[in-house]
């Protein structure tokens, strides 16, 4: 298949990594792409969106990855260290260490099961001769029993007690996790999966009023980014924290849909348009503690 003599190895499979790996493919090198990481991609496939463009980073991101696993002339040397090279121009030789993954790679999905189901991470969970102090209160406890009643113990059930406890609670106190792990029968890091893939779900206590602020850019364009300022300083928090009386919550979101009203901020479902950020601290006190 190669119309060229000779191999390359290219360290790193971030974004400029896989694509000299694919230029050099296409002309038909055999490349050997060693990556530090378990998978290939880099730091950009932790990005949201790239600067300065905002563009969404996996969608340059992905097809490069898509080309890169497929490729013919690419063999990935993941979760691979490179250890010397050695020679000149034209002859180099390279040692590169692989390091065990424990898993079998030709079978592996990457469902993520096994660390769910890990003895050794979830050690503290199994020895059941020395468990930690749920550290719950009486009526949380009854809540999630009165949860799991209503729901089933079943591990379907999962997502509406954990809603059930949010509901109530306004977050998920550490001890009800564990509590609905036991009652659920699911490994302790199954239930943290499952609650940290919804941003319903909030693991620091939140206030009574969720403030959410559109940044988006009808709204930015119309001085949201003024309102946002006006809170964070009158409320005495940043965009994520909860006034110490536990009345508020500030958020910043992306468009909430109803660019007509800009600048527009919601407050828990109430949507508040077209405002000033003095008028808008007046609506506040619509909202009491
Ligand atoms: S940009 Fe704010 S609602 Fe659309």
């Amino acid at each position: 298949m190669n119309g060229k003599i000779g191999s390359v190895l290219v360290a790193g499979s971030g974004i400029g990594g896989m694509q000299a790996a694919l230029d050099l493919a296409e002309s038909g090198f055999k490349v050997y792409l060693v990556e530090e990481g378990p998978a290939i991609g880099g730091t950009m496939a932790q990005l949201d969106k790239t600067f300065p463009t905002n563009d969404c980073a996996m969608c340059t991101l992905a097809p490069r990855l898509v080309d890169c696993g497929r490729h013919p002339n690419i063999e990935k040397l993941t979760y691979s260290e490179l250890l010397s090279l050695e020679g000149q121009p034209g002859h180099f030789r390279a040692r590169v260490r692989k390091k065990p993954r424990f898993v079998d790679p030709a079978k592996c999905t990457g469902c993520g099961e096994c660390a769910a189901a890990c003895l050794v991470r979830n050690r503290g969970y199994f020895e059941a001769d020395e468990p930690e102090p749920l550290d719950l209160e009486a009526d949380q406890l009854a809540e999630i029993e009165r949860l799991v009643q209503e729901h089933g113990s079943e591990p379907s059930s999962i997502v509406p007690v954990l809603q059930g406890i949010s509901a109530k609670y306004r977050w998920l106190p550490p001890g009800a996790v564990r509590r609905v792990s036991e009652v659920l029968g699911l490994p302790l890091a199954r239930v943290l999966r499952i609650a940290t893939f919804y941003n319903m779900f909030s693991f620091e206590p939140r206030g009574k009023h969720l403030i959410k602020v559109c940044l988006g850019t009808a709204c930015h364009v119309k001085g949201a980014g003024r309102i946002l300022d006006t809170l964070s300083r009158e409320l005495e928090i940043q965009v994520g924290e909860t006034t110490k009386d536990r009345r508020f919550t500030l958020e910043a979101v992306r468009c909430l849909g109803c660019c007509g009203l800009a600048p527009v901020v919601t407050v828990n479902d109430d949507v508040h348009g077209k405002l000033t950020a003095g008028e808008f601290l007046k609506v506040l006190d619509l909202y009491p503690g």
